[in-house]
């Protein structure tokens, strides 16, 4: 009987002992619990935070391309009743006659010739401010303009019979008219521009001529 209590006392000992164990195993049970929600919410917060970001870095590519084409086709001018007014100011320019840049004339092939209806709208004199409309390669409107050079403001700035220029206005200055025709059928094959001879000015005073 004796054996027997004792073996139950120890018995019990042992499960009060596994008891204790256990009273103090759920605490690190606890800490794995409280670290789960820590974690779950973590990725439900990142989630929704990176899905509306793409959206409108997608959308804002899309926009920003669509403006320069418009840009770069606005400023062409095309001849009407194959002929352009075009004006040169103050401020060595070539505009069309609402004041805007013509970067690019497009003449119809259907013109025998073009003309080219040319004012200088500024009040600067021709020895300060000249223009003229010249006609010549693309690759060769350096040279021209160089070699014109030594013609002085008399000469307009063109060497005499230059044969790389197809056409050219004399020089005007400010309030002054002046225009050239263009035979269309030389600058058909294209790489044509128009430009300013006076010294310096073919930099900014410079566009293509096309024929369409
Ligand atoms: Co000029």
């Amino acid at each position: 009987m004796k054996k027997t209590a004792l073996a139950s006392l120890l018995l019990l000992a042992l499960v009060a002992c596994s008891q204790s164990e256990q009273t103090t195993q759920p605490a690190p049970a606890e800490n794995k619990v409280a670290e789960q929600p820590a974690t779950q919410p973590n990725p439900a917060a990142e989630t929704p935070a990176v899905e509306p970001a793409p959206a409108p870095v997608a959308e804002t590519p899309a926009v920003e391309p669509a403006p320069a084409p418009v840009a770069e086709t606005a400023p062409v001018a095309t001849a009407t009743d194959c002929s352009f007014d075009l004006k040169g100011t103050d401020a060595m320019t070539f505009t069309d006659v609402a004041g805007k840049p013509v970067p690019e004339i497009v003449v119809p092939a259907s013109c025998q010739d073009l003309t080219i209806n040319f004012e200088h709208t500024g009040k600067m004199p021709k020895t300060a401010m000249g223009h003229n409309v010249v006609i010549a390669k693309a690759a060769d409107v350096r040279a021209v303009a160089t070699n014109g050079i030594k013609a002085g403001v008399q000469g307009d700035y063109l060497q005499a019979g230059d044969p790389k220029v197809v056409a050219a206005s004399k020089m005007v200055g400010g309030g002054e008219k002046t225009s050239l025709k263009v035979p269309v059928e030389k600058i058909k094959e294209g790489g044509y521009d128009f430009f300013c001879s006076f010294p310096g000015h073919e930099i900014k005073m410079h566009g293509k001529l096309t024929v369409k």
